[in-house]
């Protein structure tokens, strides 16, 4: 993936139903500092004519997260979703990395099949926590005094921030 891919990843991210986005990490400029971090292992899948998928996957020296894996409606069960994790593990690989790991939704019941299908089984030994900084609580507020929630709701996307 390259800055070029950016809008056209965050399109088919929106057009996505069910992608948990975040008003903090998948705005072009969080997007573009992913990509600028990971310049090796952030795929997509084009057909010459468009953005048929992506995918942003990372990592911090012991274990990659692959985030954001999404193939456009009309391209799936063709093996696009199947040919950018295995890229992203090769890539990964060559990277001296070899655990990866994700976060998907328990009611995306689709998500679920596609990732036990290629082998990334569910563990029932963790609990998934988190903490947002205070930096990121206030920026959260100038998003929700500006009606961010009430677009990303009115354009149907699930935002962790809403
Ligand atoms: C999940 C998703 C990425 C799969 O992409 P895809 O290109 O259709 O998947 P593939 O064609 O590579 O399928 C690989 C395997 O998963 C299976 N699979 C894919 N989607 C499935 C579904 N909805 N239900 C059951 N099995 C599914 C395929 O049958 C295939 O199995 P096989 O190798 O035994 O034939 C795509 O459906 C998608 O973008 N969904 C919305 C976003 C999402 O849920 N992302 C994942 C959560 S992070």
């Amino acid at each position: 993936m390259t800055p070029s891919d950016i809008d056209a990843a965050i399109r088919l991210w929106r057009d996505t139903p069910g992608m948990g986005l975040s008003v903090h990490d998948d705005n072009p400029e969080a997007v573009a500092r992913f990509i600028e971090r990971n310049p090796r292992t952030c795929l997509v899948a084009d057909d010459g004519q468009g953005l048929l998928g992506c995918v942003l996957c990372g990592h911090d020296g012991r274990r990659a997260t692959i985030y954001h894996l999404a193939v456009r409606q009309d391209a799936r069960l063709r093996g696009v979703g199947k040919a950018l994790v295995t890229a992203c593990a090769s890539a990964m690989s060559m990277e001296g990395i070899d655990k990866l790991r994700l976060l998907v939704f328990k009611t995306n019941e689709g998500g679920n099949a596609f990732w036990e299908s290629i082998g990334f089984h569910a563990r029932d030994d963790v609990v998934y926590r988190d903490k947002r900084s205070k930096e990121n609580k206030e920026s959260k507020a100038s998003f929700l005094f500006n009606g961010e929630c009430d677009i990303m709701k009115s354009l149907n996307v699930e935002s962790r921030d809403c």
